[in-house]
């Protein structure tokens, strides 16, 4: 989703800008731009449809300046094109804007106060520019003054970046609801939407909170509340491997994350449990968590199926009745709450908008909430209570993968510790377990060819598919479904095995590929029922079945592993699928189309 970035100091900023957007690339993107000027006041704008590389190329390498603002969008407002592309400007050429969120009164303040105004494209960012600069020469006010005036007046989300041409020494930024940093630099300092975009100028940030102003020189950074007292905040330390953010040897980050796995399921294990082999989490969590009558797991996408394993975990192993919400449904239509609901996120990015909606909703009822998240320090673990990380290092396909089982994994362990503190688990497993499911996720990963011989046999040309499984495999199911359509665009579903036969098995033709996922011994031969239905309505089957309950012709075994944790298995095979179909039908696997890794809109 829309990127910001934005330097000023001693360097050359385009190249910095540049290097910048590229890191956010990762984000999804359908457009780019930037915009430098010098100390003598010349500016230069630049801006294209579609990736980085092709803003490169309209770059002009000459552009010497050393401040500037850069901005990757995700079109929200208007189409993509160059028109819309950030930075946007004033009619009058004085200020530039980049910004990234929804306006919701856009219209309004259109009608207001610009109605003479030219507009040059379809965007709510440029009615932000153009009121800035409304304001300046109507109010006679500063330039900062009108940046504020104008903050006040939007109604939405939005981080800022603004310069204005007759003060090339200044950056300004403001931010509600999306999320922004200050970098702190020697003799510069930039800002960026994500410390990934600039940790290779500094790793040093200042978060911003909701209704703050900023100005930046090369040397001060002045924070402002909506008071206008001035903040004194610390930077905290962004504790990002730029190793991490390399693809290495590998031809796409999906396949990286994917062979990470074990290793993140092992890294998990180790920053959880203490110097004698035990889990450990904070007391106050957990006696939260147990004093709770409902746990709410809150969530979106691939975060939301890993939820659904958290619930059978979660009940499983505390007994307390668990729920799993879609984030984008529960804010606007929140269920009846029992007296005592303890609240989980889970977000990899930690930056969802649609969960942080809720989250906001649930601080101001005062419930406790705990969020699950990769990123520390990300909006979601600020604004929760509590935080428990992923450890899974930085995920940068679009298509999440690690972030999917280091979510199970934590879940895992502090279900069992809660469990533990509720008198419901004597003894500790997870830990051990989680280390056979590390070995057994090498084990599919080192089969790799043959599930891309599966791709290229069952699904690299076909129009629709399912999944289908029964309780924890259903979980999967939904996962993998989405895995596959979002990478692969094939139209798919994740079905409950028992219920196609009440109306979807209607869409079941010749050929139609149904992949069952089978690891429930209890279940497996109802599963296998379907299987048989499906196949008499010629549906090409594939089977994906645990140790054990394997039978002749099923396509994959997957080791065995504690029915709990079965889905950190079950996925791998199913992710794998998803990549190798991608890769056959010639799709950029790790830049889906109209996809965004940090959903930072509602
Ligand atoms: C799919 C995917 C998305 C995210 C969803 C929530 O592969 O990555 O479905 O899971 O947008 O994102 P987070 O977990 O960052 O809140």
């Amino acid at each position: 989703m829309c990127g910001i970035v934005g330097y000023i100091g001693n360097r050359d900023a385009k190249d910095i800008l540049l290097q910048g957007l590229e890191k956010l690339e990762y984000r999804g993107y359908d457009s780019a731009g930037i915009f430098v000027i010098d100390e003598n006041k010349r500016s230069y704008l630049f801006k294209e449809q579609g990736r980085i590389a092709a803003l490169r190329k309209v770059v002009d390498s000459t552009a010497a300046a050393a401040s500037g603002i850069g901005h990757t969008r995700w079109a929200t407002h208007g189409v993509p094109s160059i028109e819309n592309a950030h930075p946007h400007q004033s009619a009058n050429g004085r200020f530039t804007l980049v910004h990234n969120g929804v306006i919701e009164n856009y219209q309004e303040l259109k009608q207001t106060y610009l109605a003479n105004t030219h507009l040059t494209s379809d965007t709510d960012t440029e009615i932000i520019v153009q009121l800035i600069a409304h304001l300046v020469e109507k109010n006679t006010v500063s330039t900062l003054e009108a940046f504020k005036e104008t903050a006040a007046l939007l109604r939405g989300s939005y981080a800022l970046a603004l310069i204005d041409k007759e003060q090339p020494e200044i950056i300004y930024a403001a931010k509600n609801k999306s999320p922004l940093l200050v970098g702190k630099g020697d003799g510069f300092n930039v800002i960026c939407s994500d410390a990934m975009a600039m940790i290779q100028e500094t790793n040093q940030f200042i978060e911003l909170t909701d209704g703050e102003i900023v100005t930046l020189s090369r040397d001060t950074i002045t924070i402002e509340n909506q008071l206008n007292e001035v903040i004194e905040r610390e930077a905290y330390t962004a504790e990002i491997n730029l190793n991490d953010l390399d693809k290495g040897t590998y031809p796409y980050y999906m396949a990286k994350e994917m062979d990470e796995q074990p290793a993140v399921i092992r890294k998990i294990i180790q920053a959880y449990q203490n110097d004698e082999g035990v889990f450990e989490l904070d007391k106050t969590i957990l006696a939260k968590l147990i004093a709770s009558d409902r746990i709410y797991i809150v969530a979106c996408g691939t975060s939301y199926n890993a939820g659904w394993v958290g619930k059978q975990l979660l009940e499983k192993l505390t007994h307390i009745p668990t729920e799993v919400h879609l984030s984008s449904e529960f804010g606007h239509n929140m269920p009846l709450l029992t007296k005592k609901p303890f609240f989980i996120f889970l977000s990899q990015s930690g930056e969802t908008a649609d969960s942080r909606q809720v989250l906001v909703k649930v601080n101001e009822m005062g419930h406790p909430s705990l969020t699950l998240t990769n990123v520390a320090g990300s909006t979601l673990s600020r604004e929760a209570e509590f935080t428990l990380l992923l450890h899974a290092g930085p995920e940068i396909a679009v298509a999440s993968t690690k972030a999917y089982t280091a979510q199970i994994a934590v879940l895992a362990i502090l279900a069992e510790v809660a469990g533990k503190e509720t008198g419901l688990v004597v003894q500790d497993s997870i830990g051990h377990d989680l280390g056979i499911v590390a070995s057994g996720m090498e084990s599919i990963l080192s089969e790799k060819h043959q599930i891309e011989q599966m791709a290229a046999d069952y699904l690299s040309i076909s129009r629709n598919a399912f999944y289908i499984g029964r309780g924890v495999d259903y979980y999967v199911a939904m996962e993998a479904s989405l895995k596959l359509k979002e990478v692969s665009y094939v139209q798919t579903e994740g079905f409950a095995a028992g219920e196609l036969k009440h109306g979807t098995i209607a869409l079941i033709e010749e050929g139609t590929p149904v992949i069952a996922v089978i690891t429930d011994e209890g279940i497996a031969g109802h599963t296998r029922g379907n299987v048989q239905e499906v196949q008499a309505r010629g549906a090409n089957t594939m089977v994906f079945s645990m140790e054990g309950l394997e039978q002749l012709g099923d396509q994959f075994i997957l080791p065995k592993v504690n029915p709990l944790l079965t889905p950190l298995v079950s996925v791998v095979p199913t992710q794998l699928l998803a990549y190798y179909t991608s890769l056959q039908r010639g799709n950029d696997v790790d830049k889906p189309r109209n996809l965004a890794k940090s959903v930072t809109v509602e």
